[in-house]
């Protein structure tokens, strides 16, 4: 192939460099576009063909269903290492080795207290606001305690902001959903790991000892680790592009979790278990379902379904099913919401509306059953993808500042009015 693309406008031809990627996916540098051409642009709603920036950090294949952070495969990471070493290697490039990883918890760990005046603005939420709206806010707030922006070109200042986020999130995390509970705020332990902690945080009581369940510990480090990153989706778009003003590390996370929140993204895993719950109240009749979700007069869609990239399966999908029946099993767990789910699956694969739009389950089908059986409140769910997707938010603001990307400035076309005459408030 050519390393030109040649686009003709009128009678006017352009040529374009071609960019090709280290997996051969091919993008046309239209960076000269609208000089060259006397303002014209290109216009993509949603983003569908364009690529916002080069990145070196996860690579996603949604016809082969092919998903690798740093070049390791999801399947592997999910199998062999835990949610510390896939976030080491989304900021910092490469897994740990022993004292690298050793290093990075033990900074974390000094960096996870949070201002105890932070929980006098939890205070003053109401128990049944969103944990979600809570934990953005909490975030936000964070840069009020915390310097509000970094000097990327210091590696120091860079590296404390990363461990000072990655101390203080879960505690926020565990916080905002003990703030529904009307349990004290508490703190975890030093002795245990990232993943327990986040545990210990979240689930124990004031008055007995909490006991880890390691069924349930490894279920939750295999879910963090297939949400920690996917590239630039909306949430992560959201962050790169906060930050390309020279926002801090802190106020674009925050950003980055408002965008996560909605059900089409991240609160899809809430809406599922919403959705699943309601055709069990209306006796199972997931036919029901399927026909609301196809007819195009309904607002109804089956959540957990399709995917803007993956076309052929969601790799973390099959993960997360598996690892579904295994927890509702090691922890014996009967759960009807689990029968429902795959009923709809099997015929949402055999349905020719979904099979010819290329619909099969995503990450968010099944993950909210997984963390319904560990004993986590459904408005948490969309937290626990955020704290899952911490490492990918912070390393794709990392990259974009180091390969100093100018401000996220779209262009339009305008289409409102043309110059009008200004009438005067008693002749409108
Ligand atoms: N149920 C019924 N129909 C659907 C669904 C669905 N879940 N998803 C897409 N369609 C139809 C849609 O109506 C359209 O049909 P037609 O071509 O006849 O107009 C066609 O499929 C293409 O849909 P689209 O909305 O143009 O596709 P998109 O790439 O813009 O949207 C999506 C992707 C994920 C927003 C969408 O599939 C959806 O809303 N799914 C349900 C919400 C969900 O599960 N989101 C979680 C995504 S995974 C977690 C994450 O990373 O965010």
């Amino acid at each position: 192939m050519s390393d030109i693309a040649k686009l003709q406008i009128g009678d006017e031809s352009y040529e374009f460099p071609l960019i090709k990627g280290t997996e051969n996916e091919v993008a046309i540098n239209i960076k000269t576009l609208r000089g060259v051409s006397g303002g014209v642009i290109t216009i993509d709603p949603g983003y569908k063909n364009t690529g916002s920036c080069e990145s070196a950090i996860t690579f996603l294949d949604g016809e082969k269903g092919i998903l690798r952070y740093r070049g390791y495969s999801i399947e592997d990471l999910a199998e062999k290492a835990d949610f510390l070493e896939v976030a080491y290697a989304l900021i910092f490039g490469d897994l740990p080795n022993k004292e690298q990883l050793d290093k990075f918890h033990d900074d974390i760990k000094s960096n996870s207290i949070v201002d105890e005046d932070v929980k006098k603005i939890i205070d003053a939420f109401p128990k049944n606001a969103h944990p979600m709206g809570v934990l953005s806010s909490l975030t936000s707030a964070l840069v009020a305690f915390n310097p509000s922006s970094v000097n990327v070109d210091s590696e120091e200042e860079m590296y404390n902001s990363i461990v000072r986020i990655m101390g203080k999130f879960p505690v926020l995390v565990a916080w905002a959903m003990r703030k529904t509970q009307g349990l004290p705020l508490n703190y975890g332990s030093k002795s245990l790991g990232y993943v327990e902690n986040i545990m210990k945080m979240m689930f124990e009581k004031p008055n007995e000892e909490y006991e880890i369940n390691p069924i349930i510990k490894d279920a939750l480090d295999k879910l963090l680790i297939l949400h920690a990153d996917h590239e630039q989706n909306c949430s992560t778009s959201t962050v790169r592009i906060v930050g390309s003003s020279h926002a801090g590390l802190f106020a674009s996370l925050s950003a980055g979790i408002s965008a996560l929140w909605g059900p089409l993204h991240g609160g899809a895993n809430q809406a599922v278990l919403e959705m699943l719950e309601a055709i069990k109240e209306d006796g199972g009749d997931t036919k029901k379902y399927m026909a609301k979700a196809k007819d195009k007069s309904d607002p109804f869609r089956l959540m957990g379904f399709g995917h803007r990239v993956y076309k052929n399966f969601d790799p973390r999908a099959t993960i997360i099913k598996v690892a579904a029946n295994e927890v509702l099993n090691d922890l014996g767990i009967e759960d009807p919401i689990l029968d429902i789910a795959r009923g709809l699956e099997q015929e949402a694969l055999n349905d020719e509306y979904f099979v010819k739009r290329k619909l099969y389950p995503n990450v968010d089908f099944y993950s909210g059953i997984i963390y319904r059986a560990m004993g986590i409140p459904v408005e948490m769910f969309t937290v626990m993808f955020a704290l899952g997707r911490l490492p990918g938010w912070i390393a794709q603001w990392k990259e974009m500042r180091e390969n100093k990307e100018p401000i996220g400035r779209p262009r339009q076309v305008y289409t409102g009015e043309n110059l009008k005459e200004f009438k005067d408030i008693n002749k409108r």
